[in-house]
């Protein structure tokens, strides 16, 4: 039988609820399967961690979990540490030494749960945004001088490199083809930006080549927010730079009716380094502790997690429970306007589990 180890890093907040709710949910999940079986190793890294040691994870740390198949992640934040210390000294840390520079986030509106976008016409919404994870807007190239004084100054270099650009790009291509619409959107500034963004279309038009069979299109980042608004159904797969992506993606998850549910998977293509799933949703400290946080975007990423370890049935299976959860109003969360606690949640997905007979 095959044991994938499982690096569980819970971090701060609600992360810590929502991790503990997914480990349940891949247990009864691999009981039902028989065929394969997790060991969930625990890592307590993040603002407590940091407060006790001075780092937000150990210095070796990424070596303890650069073997196992991949990573679950809770949320990186802590409302005493400055935010960008948490990111970096964390998510990054393990985003970017681990090139998991592909990051995919699907937007749908699961059964039972009402999108804001009700009253425009046309198909529900089916996207799926690539957001370009290893440099851009996030290269953490930049620097401050003179401190305090009135010359000071700052800078946030972007950085983009025709290597990272084609990779995710090619990634992105690949992604759309596999999807029934064949449609790719690259949402770009280089009407704006004219270097980066520049290459950016020009290695998009060079990668297209590749797959005739694939339709495409370009939009500015601006005009896309009012795409996704307006014209929903124009838009199947999605790539865009790690900030745009950034953006769009929170505004395709509340598009599906609520930020509680949307899943993202960091993912080094290759294999060469685990690959890493999480919630989008944050350490969410206003509701931290209370039993209420909404553990469906975890099960979300455990679904694309399993994908990624080559068990369909079983994400099958997950997605499957998910649904006919979703799809009863008693069992929202506040987040979705319901009474819910994650527990109530969780029991649910885990006795949908147990009763998928597929
Ligand atoms: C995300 C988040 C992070 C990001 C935050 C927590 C820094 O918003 O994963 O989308 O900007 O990458
Ligand atoms: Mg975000």
């Amino acid at each position: 039988m095959k044991t994938y180890r499982i690096a569980a890093i819970p971090g701060d907040g609600i992360g810590t609820e929502v991790v503990d709710a997914g480990v349940e949910v891949l247990k009864a999940l691999a009981q039902r399967a028989g065929s394969f079986d997790f060991q969930f190793d625990h890592f307590d890294w993040g603002g407590e961690y940091y407060q006790k040691h001075g780092r937000m994870m150990p210095e070796d740390g990424r070596d303890q979990i650069r073997n196992h198949h991949a990573i679950l992640f809770g949320s990186a934040g802590h409302p005493d540490i400055p935010d960008h210390i948490t990111l970096w000294g964390l998510r990054l840390a393990i985003c970017q030494p681990f090139d998991q520079y592909a990051n995919v986030r699907p937007t749908r509106v699961l059964p039972g749960i009402t999108s804001p976008l009700r009253h425009v016409s046309g198909p529900e919404l089916d996207w799926v945004i690539v957001r370009e994870n290893s440099e851009g807007e996030y290269s953490g190239v930049g620097g401050r001088v003179h401190q305090g004084h009135a010359i000071e100054a700052a800078t946030d270099v972007s950085i983009m490199t025709r290597a990272g650009v084609t990779r995710i790009m090619r990634f992105a291509f690949q992604l759309a083809q596999g999807r029934p619409r064949k449609l790719l959107t690259v949402v770009t500034k280089s009407n704006a930006q004219r270097y980066a963004m520049v290459m950016w279309d020009e290695v998009a038009a060079e990668v297209a080549k590749e797959f005739p069979d694939v339709t495409w299109d370009k939009a500015i980042v601006d005009a896309m927010t009012m795409r996704m608004t307006l014209k929903p159904w124009s838009i199947d797969t999605v790539v865009a730079t790690n900030l745009h992506a950034d953006i769009l993606s929170d505004l395709a998850a509340a598009l599906a009716g609520s930020l509680g549910i949307a899943p993202t998977a960091n993912l080094n293509p290759e294999g060469l380094f685990p690959s890493m799933f999480e919630p989008i949703h944050g350490s969410a400290f206003d509701i931290m502790g209370k039993g209420i946080a909404n553990p469906i975007g975890t099960f979300w990423s455990a679904v694309m997690m399993l994908e990624h370890l080559g068990e369909k049935p079983a994400a099958d299976r997950l997605m499957r429970a998910i649904e006919r959860v979703t799809a009863n109003p008693d069992l929202h969360t506040p987040d979705l306007g319901g009474k819910a606690s994650t527990r109530q949640v969780t029991d649910a997905v885990i006795g949908a589990i147990a009763a998928d007979n597929t």
